[in-house]
């Protein structure tokens, strides 16, 4: 169906109204009161956590924030992470042209298989969606890159080398955000005994998948009656989100929808799943998702990280004793990701409360 084709190809002839395809049943739209004890979304401060004091001398202190941080929000910003400002306006950059070029362009990408190295689409699962939400993306799988480069989309033209840049700052990023996390809980000793000790903790993490994703939000002339993405948690270790000056992003605290307010030169930073898992339940995998609006089209970018494609993730066996005792199973990557990609958004029967 042409909804298949995404929403900014649904736009480009202008919208005075959202398709039914789009619309919600009641009870999940943005300003439902289910679970929301206050629909005004109060603009929350997410804790902050400074990148170059935390590689200063005032790590231990940074230290204790991050760790509150990931067990009381799930979520920071991260300032003054390192990351040269022209790589990350380029990919911004090129990401906005990417979804400008003709569909035609754009649709070469798209497919149903979740493990190709490229990929284009549209809504959270389109194969599966009852409901769609107004949300565009190209996915990137960016390790091993040789591996992976022939595949990623030749035009723009600068796209290639602005995504070789921006995925491996935000690597790098990644891995000195592990290392201080693993320090949080106890798994490194800093400073460490020696480098081997310190390498060998990394290990699993320095060769883990990387996945970029570029979301693109087009202004929606209903923004009550969609969401850009429906509440959802990150399925790796960390995600590093880029997003523009436009807001969006909300998630669960403390049983509300918060806003995230964009920050300048910051990166979100938020816990997945895996690393849920791996510290056996303390530091918190949290709910988030994306509202539209009328008046501007909002781009962000996801850096997802995780242990290889190929592996177990299990709580740390040094995070278990008698006092937390094992809260997870081991659980398999490629058959997590299986899962994810049979689940679909807005089951048609729980439209019965549009009634
Ligand atoms: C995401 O949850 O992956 C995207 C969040 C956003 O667009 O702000
Ligand atoms: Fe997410």
């Amino acid at each position: 169906s042409q909804y298949q084709k995404g929403v900014r190809h649904l736009c480009d002839n202008g919208l005075a109204r959202v398709p039914s395809k789009y619309i919600l049943p009641l009870s999940d739209r943005p300003n439902s009161q289910s679970g929301d004890q206050n629909p005004s979304n109060p603009n929350l401060k997410l804790p902050v956590i400074d990148f170059a004091e935390l590689q200063g001398c005032n790590r231990s202190q940074v230290i204790k924030c991050l760790a509150k941080a990931c067990e009381e929000y799930g979520f920071f910003q991260l300032t003054n992470h390192g990351i040269e400002s022209n790589v990350i306006l380029e990919m911004i950059d090129v990401s906005r042209r990417f979804f400008e070029l003709p569909f035609e362009e754009r649709s070469k990408y798209m497919s149903a298989d979740m493990f190709t190295p490229v990929r284009y689409g549209t809504s959270f699962n389109q194969n599966k969606d009852g409901v769609f939400c107004w949300r565009d993306f190209l996915k990137l799988s960016c390790h091993p890159l040789s591996d992976v480069l022939p595949f990623w989309p030749s035009s723009p033209v600068a796209l290639r080398q602005a995504a070789i840049d921006y995925s491996k700052q935000t690597k790098f990023l990644y891995l000195r955000l592990m290392e201080a996390i693993l320090e949080s809980i106890g798994l490194v000793e800093k400073p460490a005994k020696n480098k081997k000790d310190e390498s060998d903790a990394l290990k699993g993490f320095e060769d883990g998948s990387q996945l970029i994703v570029v979301n693109c939000y087009p202004k929606c002339p209903e923004p009550d009656l969609t969401l850009g993405m429906p509440p959802h948690s990150d399925y790796g270790f960390l995600t590093l989100l880029l997003q523009d000056e436009v807001k969006g992003l909300q998630i669960q605290h403390q049983g509300r929808w918060v806003t995230v307010e964009p920050m300048p030169n910051s990166f979100v930073v938020n816990v997945g799943d895996h690393l849920e898992i791996f510290t056996n339940g303390r530091y918190k995998s949290v709910l988030h998702r994306v509202l539209v609006n009328s008046l501007k089209s909002r781009i962000s970018i996801a850096s997802l990280h995780s242990l290889p494609f190929n592996s177990t993730v299990r709580p740390s066996p040094k995070l278990i004793d008698e006092a937390s005792p094992r809260r997870y199973k081991d659980t398999d990557f490629a058959s997590f990701l299986e899962y994810v990609s049979s689940l679909g958004l807005a089951l048609e029967t729980s439209r019965e409360d549009e009634l």
